[in-house]
């Protein structure tokens, strides 16, 4: 199965990873599509998000990451993917994942799978973790090592 997980990672937090590496497991292929997306503004730069997850995710063989603009379920058909893959954190996010899901099955013939977020991730966001870097907290186990210097420019040598 060739799947296509999409989002804005803007940045990537260790839920995302969380997923990325249980989805791996269960595809032949994974492709984390980055989002740039010219109507909203986002926080990081899409080479800045793109390297970051790059970096996270180099151990994992079958990962592939790229950046789409448009549709998802077009970018489905580019890459001849079998499904999208979502995380699912809570109640919270049923409703815009299941109307998503919706419209893209709908759109594309495309299925969707959720994948739960694990519990020690359930409360964590990008939103969150660009806050509390910003206010000087610390964010060292939610975000993988390699994007510290992203949310910490000034700290790294
Ligand atoms: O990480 P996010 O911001 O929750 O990801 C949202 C994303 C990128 C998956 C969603 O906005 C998306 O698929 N955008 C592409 C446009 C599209 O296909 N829209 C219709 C279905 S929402």
């Amino acid at each position: 199965m060739k799947a296509i997980y999409p989002g804005s990672f803007d940045p990537i937090t260790n839920g995302h990873l969380d997923i990325i590496q249980r989805a791996a497991h269960l595809c032949t292929e994974l492709i984390v599509a980055v989002l740039q997306n010219s109507e909203k503004q986002s926080y990081f730069l899409i080479e800045e998000r793109l390297d970051m997850i790059k970096k996270a995710t180099q151990n994992l063989k079958n990962v592939r990451v790229r950046s789409f603009e448009g549709l998802s379920v077009e970018l489905c058909r580019e890459e001849k993917a079998d499904c999208l893959i979502r995380g699912m954190r809570d109640i919270g996010d049923f409703r815009f994942e299941w109307e998503a899901a919706q419209l893209n099955k709908n759109l594309g013939s495309i299925e969707t799978l959720f994948l739960m977020t694990n519990t020690q991730y359930a409360f964590l966001s990008s939103s969150r973790v660009r806050e509390i870097a910003r206010l000087g907290g610390n964010v060292a186990h939610w975000v993988p090592e390699s994007t510290h210097k992203y949310l910490f420019p000034s700290k790294e040598g």
